[in-house]
């Protein structure tokens, strides 16, 4: 194990606060089953704390420590595992996980990431690690190491895990941000997991993400319901203005007023002085891994030149719902 990685696992243990890439948006992470350290993470990220947290862990025997998998569940993990979905199962009883995770509920969200950084690090911390995404609460989803520091580098306990050159490093607060170009790790994804809920009679998701619909009914033989965007859900959080920019921004836009900058898709042409499009090919993955990267360099623009942000129609199908959905909670005012 490299001394940064030991060093952040212990950082873990000790009930310290890790930020982490995964494939999905960064985490900002701690021992899931340490009460002092997940409240950590609720204040710096100004977190409700009626919002629960995912427990990220690092293999399926971990996973039935804390939660009891159904016949659905269990046929889910086996195929999603280690990847972007999180599956939300009764919690087991007697099973170790602070109660600010569970925000009071009977029920626990569990993954089990793919990405190498975070699985290496929840195994070697010895412990499930309970991390939301690495951004305040509310806010664009951080997805590169960029993000994350520009968050959290006044927060010294935040230890800052990355990659560089086959090594493990830390980056330290004073880390100018151009240094970080050369490390930068941009999450694969870009979009966080889908969220499927397994304790009520029919399976559900409560969050879209790059694992669709379709792609879990093929693996349960049966419908989902799709909970996530007009009714009254299990998660608190979730039906709140979320993934949100600063500035106002507006949706299916066909042409630009004069004081919006444009996100375009494909074809779209919405021109103005800073614009972007998240995929010329029409490619809704790269689209998604785009989102809030453009999105967070035209947030800043905007807000610095009093301007709003207007994007092209996105189609409603794969992972385009998921990146519809996003949005739609963004432009909530
Ligand atoms: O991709 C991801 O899921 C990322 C990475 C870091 O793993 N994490 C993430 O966490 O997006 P967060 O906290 O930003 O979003 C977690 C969502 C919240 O909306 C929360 O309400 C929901 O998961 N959640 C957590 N536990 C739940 C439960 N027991 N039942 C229903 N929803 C739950
Ligand atoms: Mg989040």
């Amino acid at each position: 194990m490299t001394d940064i990685l030991d060093h952040a696992a212990k950082f873990i243990k000790i009930g310290n606060v890790v930020a982490f890439p995964t494939e999905t948006v960064y985490g900002l992470g701690a021992d899931a089953s340490n009460e002092r350290a997940c409240q950590k993470i609720f204040k710096i990220k100004k977190r409700p704390n009626i919002n629960p947290l995912i427990v990220h862990v690092g293999s399926m025997s971990q996973a039935k420590t804390i939660g009891e998998f159904n016949t659905d569940a269990l046929k889910l993990s086996d195929v999603f595992w280690p990847g972007p979905l999180s599956i939300v199962v009764p919690l087991k009883r007697g099973a170790n996980i602070a109660k600010s995770v569970l925000a009071g509920l009977t029920t626990v969200a569990l993954r089990i990431p793919s990405h190498n950084i975070a699985l290496e690090l929840i195994r070697n911390s010895g412990t499930p690690i309970a991390a939301p995404s690495a951004n305040p609460s509310g806010y664009i989803s951080a997805t590169a190491l960029k993000h994350v520091k520009e968050h959290f580098s006044d927060e010294k306990d935040v230890f800052i895990l990355a990659y560089r050159k086959e090594q493990y490093i830390q980056i330290e607060v004073q880390t100018p941000l151009h240094e970080l170009n050369s490390i930068d790790y941009q999450c694969q994804y870009g979009i966080e997991s889908t969220i499927i809920d397994s304790t009520a009679n029919n399976l559900a998701i409560l969050r879209d993400g790059f694992i669709t619909k379709e792609a879990l009914e093929k693996v349960v033989g049966k419908t989902i319901e799709q909970t996530s965007r007009w009714m009254q859900i299990k998660a608190p959080g979730m039906m709140n203005r979320h993934y949100s920019p600063k500035v106002q921004i507006r949706l299916n836009v066909k042409s630009l007023e004069s004081n919006e900058l444009g996100l375009n898709f494909a074809n779209s042409e919405l021109k103005s002085n800073l614009s972007f499009n998240l995929s010329l090919m029409g490619d809704l993955i790269e689209a998604a891994s785009n989102l809030y990267t453009k999105l967070r360099i035209l947030d800043n623009y905007a807000k610095l030149n009093r301007l709003t942000i207007a994007v092209a129609p996105i189609p409603e199908v794969g992972i385009g719902v998921a990146i519809n959905d996003r949005l739609k909670r963004a432009a909530i005012k």
